[in-house]
């Protein structure tokens, strides 16, 4: 299978799994939590990762997945095809609004991304990009950032960053909260990646995500012109988890610069 067509089978995929999670509204959720109280997954993410891992493992036996709910392959290198997949990001919007959530893919050939993906379901928007050819929202070019300020900014952000911790000081939030636009929150990492590719945010920031999380993102940003790194300003491991900025470039540099402790 050609370049090409392994976008479209992947885009296939997205759209069909997509219908699945719509039409299981109807069903009663099994809603279970993982490493605390509030980390919650259902039956309809197990599900979800499951249909993706079924195709791809019939279609591209080489291909290995490395999803969220753990049904894919351990990866400890990104050799060869890498899928990574989270099935549903944004589980408690799932779960609580019944929107705001999206499946995340990322296609990675030997720890390059090659395709990304950013469906928000209930939306119906695909954000898509492959390498070097620019980024889509559905079929529509989505153009290059242009600069922010921080006072025109507005800045994806999680109520977590007001509990103190190692990556800014209260003041610094404070001030950033007083200087910015505005912040917006909605929990959905890899939406708010989208958010900041389309420019409806400037910058989003976390202090903390899993590889499946934004590898479908990173690709996109990318191609938009967006920076990302980790609020220590390195490369993003996609091995592990990361502290995580993605954001236009010249307002990521404000970001950390002035806000951020950088370690
Ligand atoms: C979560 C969401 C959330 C982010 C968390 C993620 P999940 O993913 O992206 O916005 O703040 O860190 O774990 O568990 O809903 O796939
Ligand atoms: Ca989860
Ligand atoms: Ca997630
Ligand atoms: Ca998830």
């Amino acid at each position: 299978m050609n370049i090409h067509m392994l976008d479209k089978y992947a885009k296939s995929l997205i759209k069909q799994a997509a219908i699945q999670i719509r039409s299981s509204f109807s069903e009663e959720l099994i809603i279970e939590s993982k490493s605390e109280a509030n980390d919650l997954v259902t039956n309809i993410d197990k599900e979800t990762e499951k249909f993706f891992i079924r195709h791809i493992k019939s279609d591209f036996p080489d291909h290995r997945i490395f999803g969220e709910e753990g049904f894919g392959d351990k990866i400890d290198n990104l050799d060869g095809y890498v899928w990574m997949l989270d099935p549903i990001d944004g589980t408690t919007n799932f779960i609580h609004f019944k929107k705001n959530f999206a499946i995340s893919l990322g296609i990675y050939k030997d720890g390059e991304g090659i395709f990304g993906y950013i469906y928000n379901v209930m939306d119906d928007d695909l954000i898509s990009a492959a390498q070097g050819q620019g980024a889509y929202l559905n079929d529509v070019r989505i153009p290059m950032l242009e600069k922010a300020s921080v006072e025109k900014s507005i800045i994806g952000v999680n109520a977590s960053w007001v509990i103190p911790n190692k990556f800014v000081q209260h003041d610094q939030m404070i001030e950033l909260m007083q200087t910015a636009r505005g912040t917006r929150s909605f929990g959905s990492a890899a939406i708010e990646i989208a958010y900041v590719a389309t420019g409806r945010l400037d910058a989003y920031m976390s202090m903390r995500l899993s590889p499946w999380d934004i590898a479908g993102g990173m690709v996109v940003a990318k191609e938009v012109g967006a920076i990302v790194t980790t609020l220590s300003n390195e490369p993003i491991n996609l091995l592990k988890q990361n502290s995580f900025i993605v954001s236009k470039p010249n307002l990521h540099e404000q970001l950390l610069s002035k806000y951020i402790i950088l370690k």
